[in-house]
Protein backbone atom coordinates (compact mmCIF):
# COMPACT_ATOMS: atom_id res chain seq x y z
CA UNK A 1 0.00 0.00 0.00
CA UNK A 2 1.15 3.65 -0.66
CA UNK A 3 4.52 1.75 -2.23
CA UNK A 4 6.40 5.16 -4.08
CA UNK A 5 9.44 1.99 -4.62
CA UNK A 6 10.79 3.38 -8.07
CA UNK A 7 9.71 6.80 -8.07
CA UNK A 8 11.28 10.09 -8.27
CA UNK A 9 9.77 13.11 -6.22
CA UNK A 10 10.74 16.40 -6.47
CA UNK A 11 10.00 18.64 -3.27
CA UNK A 12 10.11 22.72 -2.75
CA UNK A 13 10.55 23.92 0.40
CA UNK A 14 12.22 20.50 1.61
CA UNK A 15 14.24 21.91 4.89
CA UNK A 16 12.13 24.08 7.22
CA UNK A 17 12.77 26.85 9.57
CA UNK A 18 14.58 26.05 12.42
CA UNK A 19 17.09 23.56 10.75
CA UNK A 20 18.47 22.06 14.01
CA UNK A 21 19.22 18.73 13.14
CA UNK A 22 17.41 17.48 16.50
CA UNK A 23 14.31 19.78 16.18
CA UNK A 24 11.62 17.53 16.20
CA UNK A 25 8.95 19.85 15.21
CA UNK A 26 9.11 19.95 11.08
CA UNK A 27 8.19 21.58 8.26
CA UNK A 28 5.49 20.26 5.98
CA UNK A 29 8.46 20.23 3.22
CA UNK A 30 10.27 18.80 5.32
CA UNK A 31 7.99 15.74 7.08
CA UNK A 32 6.66 15.28 3.38
CA UNK A 33 10.33 14.08 1.85
CA UNK A 34 11.16 12.03 5.03
CA UNK A 35 7.64 10.16 4.94
CA UNK A 36 7.77 10.35 0.54
CA UNK A 37 11.92 8.29 0.75
CA UNK A 38 10.07 5.76 3.87
CA UNK A 39 7.80 4.82 1.07
CA UNK A 40 11.05 4.35 -1.68
CA UNK A 41 10.68 7.09 -3.26
CA UNK A 42 13.83 8.94 -4.39
CA UNK A 43 13.67 12.28 -3.29
CA UNK A 44 15.02 15.36 -4.93
CA UNK A 45 14.92 18.07 -2.05
CA UNK A 46 15.37 22.43 -2.81
CA UNK A 47 15.31 25.11 -0.77
CA UNK A 48 16.43 28.48 -0.35
CA UNK A 49 19.05 27.15 1.97
CA UNK A 50 21.31 24.61 1.69
CA UNK A 51 21.23 23.85 4.90
CA UNK A 52 18.25 22.86 5.90
CA UNK A 53 17.81 20.75 2.57
CA UNK A 54 20.73 19.17 3.79
CA UNK A 55 19.49 18.38 6.98
CA UNK A 56 16.57 16.72 5.29
CA UNK A 57 19.10 14.50 3.29
CA UNK A 58 20.71 13.72 6.34
CA UNK A 59 17.67 12.43 8.26
CA UNK A 60 16.47 10.48 4.82
CA UNK A 61 19.75 8.85 4.47
CA UNK A 62 20.07 7.60 7.80
CA UNK A 63 17.18 5.54 7.32
CA UNK A 64 18.60 4.38 4.59
CA UNK A 65 16.56 6.43 2.01
CA UNK A 66 18.06 8.35 -1.44
CA UNK A 67 18.19 11.83 -0.93
CA UNK A 68 19.69 14.53 -3.57
CA UNK A 69 19.54 18.43 -2.69
CA UNK A 70 19.98 21.45 -4.31
CA UNK A 71 19.84 25.12 -3.36
CA UNK A 72 17.34 26.98 -5.31
CA UNK A 73 15.42 29.89 -5.21
CA UNK A 74 11.91 28.70 -6.45
CA UNK A 75 11.02 32.49 -7.71
CA UNK A 76 13.72 32.46 -10.24
CA UNK A 77 13.05 30.47 -13.80
CA UNK A 78 16.90 29.74 -14.55
CA UNK A 79 17.16 28.25 -11.19
CA UNK A 80 14.23 25.99 -11.14
CA UNK A 81 14.99 24.77 -14.76
CA UNK A 82 18.62 23.90 -13.49
CA UNK A 83 17.22 21.87 -10.77
CA UNK A 84 14.88 19.53 -12.28
CA UNK A 85 17.79 18.81 -15.34
CA UNK A 86 19.81 18.15 -12.67
CA UNK A 87 17.34 16.29 -10.65
CA UNK A 88 16.55 14.09 -13.96
CA UNK A 89 20.29 13.35 -15.20
CA UNK A 90 20.69 11.78 -11.28
CA UNK A 91 17.64 10.06 -10.88
CA UNK A 92 16.49 9.67 -14.62
CA UNK A 93 13.10 11.27 -14.01
CA UNK A 94 10.05 13.29 -12.12
CA UNK A 95 7.22 11.39 -10.68
CA UNK A 96 5.85 13.67 -8.07
CA UNK A 97 5.97 17.53 -8.04
CA UNK A 98 5.19 18.53 -4.40
CA UNK A 99 5.17 22.64 -4.78
CA UNK A 100 5.47 23.38 -1.16
CA UNK A 101 7.44 26.20 -0.91
CA UNK A 102 4.66 29.62 0.66
CA UNK A 103 4.32 31.50 3.65
CA UNK A 104 2.28 34.36 4.77
CA UNK A 105 2.63 38.45 5.14
CA UNK A 106 0.33 40.37 6.86
CA UNK A 107 -2.00 43.59 5.63
CA UNK A 108 -5.13 44.43 4.34
CA UNK A 109 -5.93 45.89 1.04
CA UNK A 110 -5.12 49.13 2.75
CA UNK A 111 -2.16 48.64 5.05
CA UNK A 112 -0.11 45.76 2.56
CA UNK A 113 2.74 47.74 0.91
CA UNK A 114 2.57 47.17 -2.87
CA UNK A 115 6.18 45.28 -2.76
CA UNK A 116 4.98 42.65 0.10
CA UNK A 117 1.72 42.39 -2.43
CA UNK A 118 3.93 41.28 -5.21
CA UNK A 119 6.36 39.61 -2.86
CA UNK A 120 3.17 37.57 -2.15
CA UNK A 121 2.29 36.33 -4.98
CA UNK A 122 5.44 35.46 -6.12
CA UNK A 123 6.38 32.89 -2.94
CA UNK A 124 2.98 31.42 -3.03
CA UNK A 125 1.82 31.76 -6.97
CA UNK A 126 4.99 31.84 -9.04
CA UNK A 127 6.89 29.23 -7.22
CA UNK A 128 4.11 26.53 -8.04
CA UNK A 129 4.23 28.08 -11.63
CA UNK A 130 7.70 27.35 -12.59
CA UNK A 131 7.72 23.99 -10.66
CA UNK A 132 4.99 22.82 -12.76
CA UNK A 133 6.54 24.53 -15.88
CA UNK A 134 9.80 22.70 -15.99
CA UNK A 135 8.17 19.14 -14.32
CA UNK A 136 5.63 19.00 -16.73
CA UNK A 137 6.85 18.54 -20.51
CA UNK A 138 9.13 15.94 -18.54
CA UNK A 139 5.78 13.98 -16.99
CA UNK A 140 4.29 14.26 -20.37
CA UNK A 141 7.72 12.34 -21.63
CA UNK A 142 6.59 9.88 -19.35
CA UNK A 143 2.85 9.50 -19.67
CA UNK A 144 2.27 9.93 -16.17
CA UNK A 145 3.14 12.19 -12.94
CA UNK A 146 1.48 13.25 -9.74
CA UNK A 147 1.29 16.90 -8.86
CA UNK A 148 0.65 18.12 -5.46
CA UNK A 149 0.28 22.13 -4.43
CA UNK A 150 0.11 22.85 -0.84
CA UNK A 151 -2.70 25.61 -0.42
CA UNK A 152 -4.06 26.91 3.20
CA UNK A 153 -7.31 27.44 4.82
CA UNK A 154 -6.33 30.50 4.96
CA UNK A 155 -7.64 31.29 1.36
CA UNK A 156 -11.52 29.38 2.48
CA UNK A 157 -12.12 31.45 5.80
CA UNK A 158 -10.76 34.68 6.79
CA UNK A 159 -9.67 35.80 10.01
CA UNK A 160 -11.56 38.85 11.63
CA UNK A 161 -8.82 40.18 13.58
CA UNK A 162 -5.60 39.22 11.16
CA UNK A 163 -5.53 40.15 8.05
CA UNK A 164 -3.04 38.59 5.33
CA UNK A 165 -5.47 39.21 2.26
CA UNK A 166 -2.75 38.51 -0.68
CA UNK A 167 -1.93 35.06 1.48
CA UNK A 168 -5.44 34.29 1.28
CA UNK A 169 -5.58 35.06 -2.41
CA UNK A 170 -3.08 33.65 -3.24
CA UNK A 171 -3.90 29.94 -1.37
CA UNK A 172 -7.30 30.14 -3.25
CA UNK A 173 -6.09 31.22 -6.23
CA UNK A 174 -3.57 27.36 -5.96
CA UNK A 175 -7.22 25.40 -6.15
CA UNK A 176 -8.03 27.23 -9.79
CA UNK A 177 -4.25 26.98 -10.71
CA UNK A 178 -4.29 22.66 -9.50
CA UNK A 179 -7.64 22.43 -11.81
CA UNK A 180 -6.26 24.43 -14.55
CA UNK A 181 -3.44 21.85 -14.66
CA UNK A 182 -5.82 18.56 -13.75
CA UNK A 183 -7.76 19.04 -16.80
CA UNK A 184 -5.28 20.30 -19.21
CA UNK A 185 -2.83 17.52 -18.92
CA UNK A 186 -5.28 15.03 -17.70
CA UNK A 187 -4.52 13.17 -21.33
CA UNK A 188 -1.13 12.54 -20.67
CA UNK A 189 -1.78 11.04 -17.28
CA UNK A 190 -0.88 14.33 -15.71
CA UNK A 191 -2.68 14.52 -12.12
CA UNK A 192 -3.13 17.55 -9.92
CA UNK A 193 -4.34 18.31 -6.83
CA UNK A 194 -4.30 20.74 -3.72
CA UNK A 195 -3.81 19.80 0.01
CA UNK A 196 -4.97 22.76 2.25
CA UNK A 197 -3.43 22.54 5.49
CA UNK A 198 -5.25 24.15 8.58
CA UNK A 199 -3.53 25.31 11.88
CA UNK A 200 -0.33 23.15 12.13
CA UNK A 201 2.16 22.80 14.66
CA UNK A 202 5.35 22.89 12.50
CA UNK A 203 8.38 24.41 12.94
CA UNK A 204 6.93 27.96 11.59
CA UNK A 205 4.89 28.32 14.61
CA UNK A 206 8.04 27.51 16.83
CA UNK A 207 10.74 29.98 15.03
CA UNK A 208 8.18 32.88 13.19
CA UNK A 209 4.99 32.96 14.74
CA UNK A 210 6.01 32.82 18.72
CA UNK A 211 7.80 36.04 17.97
CA UNK A 212 5.85 37.77 14.99
CA UNK A 213 2.12 36.92 16.61
CA UNK A 214 3.07 35.18 19.85
CA UNK A 215 4.77 37.92 21.81
CA UNK A 216 7.70 35.62 22.57
CA UNK A 217 5.05 33.41 24.17
CA UNK A 218 5.11 30.28 22.70
CA UNK A 219 3.12 27.90 25.26
CA UNK A 220 0.37 30.76 24.99
CA UNK A 221 0.33 30.55 20.90
CA UNK A 222 0.30 27.15 20.92
CA UNK A 223 -2.25 27.04 23.92
CA UNK A 224 -4.90 29.61 21.90
CA UNK A 225 -4.33 27.57 18.14
CA UNK A 226 -5.04 24.30 19.78
CA UNK A 227 -8.36 26.06 21.74
CA UNK A 228 -9.60 27.14 18.25
CA UNK A 229 -9.52 23.08 16.18
CA UNK A 230 -12.54 21.07 17.19
CA UNK A 231 -10.27 18.54 17.96
CA UNK A 232 -8.30 20.79 21.21
CA UNK A 233 -5.56 20.27 19.25
CA UNK A 234 -2.92 21.24 16.22
CA UNK A 235 -2.55 18.68 12.95
CA UNK A 236 1.25 18.44 12.31
CA UNK A 237 3.37 18.37 9.67
CA UNK A 238 3.34 14.08 9.31
CA UNK A 239 -0.69 14.80 8.74
CA UNK A 240 0.21 16.83 5.82
CA UNK A 241 2.66 14.31 4.95
CA UNK A 242 0.48 11.28 4.50
CA UNK A 243 -2.03 13.88 2.53
CA UNK A 244 0.43 14.06 0.30
CA UNK A 245 1.74 10.71 0.23
CA UNK A 246 -1.69 9.44 -0.67
CA UNK A 247 -2.26 11.90 -3.65
CA UNK A 248 1.02 10.88 -4.73
CA UNK A 249 0.23 7.17 -4.67
CA UNK A 250 -1.08 5.10 -7.52
CA UNK A 251 -3.61 3.83 -4.96
CA UNK A 252 -5.04 7.78 -5.58
CA UNK A 253 -4.84 6.82 -9.67
CA UNK A 254 -8.15 8.69 -10.04
CA UNK A 255 -7.79 11.49 -7.98
CA UNK A 256 -7.23 14.56 -9.77
CA UNK A 257 -8.80 18.06 -9.81
CA UNK A 258 -9.33 18.22 -6.36
CA UNK A 259 -8.56 19.67 -2.40
CA UNK A 260 -7.94 17.69 0.51
CA UNK A 261 -8.67 19.51 3.32
CA UNK A 262 -6.06 18.54 6.07
CA UNK A 263 -7.96 20.61 9.35
CA UNK A 264 -9.71 18.64 11.86
CA UNK A 265 -12.74 19.78 10.49
CA UNK A 266 -11.62 23.36 11.76
CA UNK A 267 -13.06 25.18 8.19
CA UNK A 268 -16.43 23.50 8.86
CA UNK A 269 -16.61 24.50 12.43
CA UNK A 270 -16.20 28.40 11.94
CA UNK A 271 -19.49 30.30 12.99
CA UNK A 272 -21.15 32.09 10.02
CA UNK A 273 -23.22 34.06 12.63
N1 LIG B 1 2.75 25.86 9.08
C1 LIG B 1 1.44 25.97 9.02
O1 LIG B 1 0.73 26.03 10.02
C2 LIG B 1 0.78 26.02 7.65
C3 LIG B 1 -0.60 26.17 7.58
C4 LIG B 1 -1.20 26.24 6.32
C5 LIG B 1 -0.43 26.14 5.18
N2 LIG B 1 0.92 26.00 5.27
C6 LIG B 1 1.70 25.94 4.03
O2 LIG B 1 2.58 24.84 4.08
C7 LIG B 1 3.75 25.15 3.30
C8 LIG B 1 4.98 24.91 4.14
O3 LIG B 1 4.90 25.67 5.27
P1 LIG B 1 5.88 25.41 6.51
O4 LIG B 1 5.46 26.35 7.59
O5 LIG B 1 5.95 23.97 6.78
O6 LIG B 1 7.24 25.85 5.84
P2 LIG B 1 8.54 26.63 6.31
O7 LIG B 1 8.22 28.08 6.62
O8 LIG B 1 9.21 25.79 7.32
O9 LIG B 1 9.33 26.69 4.92
C9 LIG B 1 9.76 25.52 4.28
C10 LIG B 1 11.04 25.83 3.54
O10 LIG B 1 10.79 26.64 2.37
C11 LIG B 1 12.00 27.32 2.09
N3 LIG B 1 11.77 28.42 1.14
C12 LIG B 1 11.24 29.64 1.38
N4 LIG B 1 11.23 30.37 0.24
C13 LIG B 1 11.76 29.60 -0.74
C14 LIG B 1 12.01 29.79 -2.12
N5 LIG B 1 11.71 30.94 -2.73
N6 LIG B 1 12.58 28.78 -2.83
C15 LIG B 1 12.91 27.61 -2.22
N7 LIG B 1 12.69 27.37 -0.91
C16 LIG B 1 12.11 28.36 -0.17
C17 LIG B 1 12.46 27.77 3.45
O11 LIG B 1 13.87 28.03 3.45
C18 LIG B 1 12.08 26.62 4.37
O12 LIG B 1 13.18 25.77 4.62
C19 LIG B 1 3.60 26.60 2.84
O13 LIG B 1 3.11 26.63 1.52
C20 LIG B 1 2.57 27.15 3.81
O14 LIG B 1 1.86 28.24 3.27
C21 LIG B 1 1.55 25.96 6.48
Amino acid sequence: MLDLSGKVAFVTGAGSVGDDPDATVWGNGKATAVLLARQGAKVYGVDLRQDAADVTKAIIEKEGGVCSTRAVDMTNAADVEAAVADSISQFGGIDILVNNVGGSAPGSAVSMTEEVWDTQIDHNLKTAFLGCKYVIPVMEKQGKGSIINIASIAGLSMSADRAHIAYSTTKLGLFAFSKSIAVTHAKQGIRCNTVVPGLMHTALVEHRLAKTIGANDLQGLIDRRNAQCPTGKMGNAWDIAHAVLFLASDEAGYVSATELVVDGALTASRSSD
